[in-house]
């Protein structure tokens, strides 16, 4: 059930947050609804000082404000996913550590993601669907009714996050393409243009950024189509204007700014997989037990706080997504 309550993010903020940067925030909501916001300088102050800091939302920002669903922000909480368990990660943190290889191999990419063009945009719905189609991001995103989830955020890398994602269920898109009853995966793209994102000049890389999951996984209430994050649309470097976040699986499954959704009978290869395929597989389902093959996948360091924590089996999440995998045990579920 919708509700509008409180976001949980919001306490822990204001305590984990010194109150200028705070106050600055709630200055900037309104900055935002006023359109009066513009982008900061580029940060030379180390993050944690009060000026760098604010200076990144204010960029954050910024993106917010030219974007033309502001309107729709912030979306009512769904109340089944309103607390994740542990404290929300401070919004400058998570803007500014970033995987987005298309813009660079490191995760400082929040100023280089200033230069994708998140208008105009479409996503083209094709393969095993009653009729392909490409559409407006605009009008996609206003034919859902977007609410907001706190989730876990796991990467392979063994950190995590929390985040207030804004968005609507992965079910709704996949519902939205109309797939024939013949197709057994969703397979995602990112765009692909070296001159928007320099990172795609580099040809090892199987580009573009591939992703997918079997038709099961994407009807679980879990998987969720992100268009926002904190309140407001998201900012560039979280994959504007449409990314997926699967909180049971690794990152990298979670594909960002995309622009075409596959229906198909045939199980895709991956970004990942095809890059390293005995590091990365299909499934990349979080579990502790097994290890990546030059780490350990037993704990994870919290950002922000840089605590080291135990990482649970599907990151906390099992009891929604386990049955998924009944039977499934010669598969490499977890790599
Ligand atoms: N999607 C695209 N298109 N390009 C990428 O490089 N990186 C992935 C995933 N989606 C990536 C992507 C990885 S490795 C992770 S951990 C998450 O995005 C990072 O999401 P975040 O930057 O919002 O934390």
């Amino acid at each position: 059930m919708l509700i509008k309550a409180p976001r949980t993010w919001e306490l822990p903020e204001r305590l984990a947050t010194p109150e200028s940067v705070y106050l600055n925030r709630r200055e900037l909501a309104k900055g935002i609804a006023a359109g009066s916001i513009i982008a900061g300088a580029a940060a030379s102050m180390p993050f944690g000082s009060a000026q760098a800091d604010d200076e990144v939302i204010e960029q954050v920002n910024a993106q917010a404000a030219g974007d033309p669903t502001l309107d729709l922000y912030p979306a009512p909480v769904n109340a089944a996913y309103a607390d994740a368990g542990r404290p929300v990660t401070d919004e400058v943190e998570n803007s500014t550590y970033n995987n987005f290889y298309e813009f660079g191999s490191h995760k400082q990419i929040w100023q280089r993601a200033e230069d994708l063009q998140r208008r105009p945009w479409a996503v083209t719905f094709d393969g095993m669907v009653e009729e392909e189609m490409t559409v407006d991001i605009d009008t996609l995103i206003r034919a859902m009714a977007l609410e907001e989830r706190v989730y876990r955020h796991r990467c392979v890398e063994a950190w995590s996050m929390v985040i207030p994602w804004t968005g609507f269920p992965l079910k709704a898109l996949v519902d939205y393409a109309r797939p024939l009853g013949s197709a057994k995966y969703v397979v995602f793209q990112t765009f692909d243009d070296p001159d928007m994102a320099p990172g795609q000049s580099q040809s090892w890389y199987p580009w573009p950024y591939t992703e997918g999951v079997t038709m099961a996984e994407a009807e679980n209430d879990l998987g969720f189509i992100v268009t926002g994050t904190y309140g407001k649309p998201m900012a560039n470097q979280f994959g504007a204007p449409l990314r997926l976040h699967l909180p049971w699986k690794y990152g990298f499954k979670s594909i960002k700014s995309i622009v075409r959704v596959t229906l198909t009978d045939e199980k895709p290869m991956t970004f990942w997989e095809e890059l390293v395929p005995s590091e990365y597989g299909f499934w990349a389902n979080v579990n502790p037990e097994v290890s990546h093959p030059r780490w350990s996948q037993a704990t994870e360091r919290v950002l922000g706080t840089n605590d080291r924590i135990p990482t649970e089996l599907y990151n906390g999440y099992a009891e929604q997504v386990a049955g998924l995998y009944e039977g499934m045990e010669d598969e490499r579920l977890y790599l």
